[in-house]
């Protein structure tokens, strides 16, 4: 499997709607948000220090490092805040839907390119699954 490539993380359910969660994709660590709009995969280590920023709290569409409270914004990485001034990367998501589950899945992109706001939208990223 190659980084291009979706990978399917979790179902849509096992996200609550306003907290990060921590998963592991292909040894990448990744932090998904779901908001009441989309859902968001970022890197999920700090880049102001090795830690994860999926143990802090979400505001508005940042989330916070719990560390120092540098806010990055979910759609690009970006912290808006100080100490840390290198942005995170982001990643592609979308919602698939197999049988009756909203299956989310997240394409490991290059570290610099921000996720783009049509393909998560839970309102309309809904695929039907690729035949293999
Ligand atoms: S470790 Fe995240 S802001 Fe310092």
């Amino acid at each position: 499997m190659t980084e291009s490539a979706f990978i399917a993380v979790c179902d849509l359910d096992d996200l609550p709607i306003g907290r990060a969660r921590a998963f592991r994709v292909m040894d990448t660590p990744v932090a998904l948000v779901r908001t009441l709009e989309r859902v968001h995969a970022l890197h999920d280590v700090c880049s102001h220090a090795d830690v994860p920023l999926s143990d802090g709290d979400i505001v508005g569409n940042t989330i916070e490092c719990w560390m120092h409270g540098s806010a990055f914004d979910l759609t690009t990485g970006c912290p808006l805040t100080p100490p840390a001034v290198t942005p995170v990367p982001v990643y592609l998501t979308r919602i698939t839907q197999v049988d009756d589950r909203a299956v989310v899945e997240v394409r490991l992109t290059s570290a610099a390119a921000p996720a783009d706001p049509s393909s998560t939208s839970l309102a309309t990223s809904r695929t039907a699954p690729e035949e293999s």
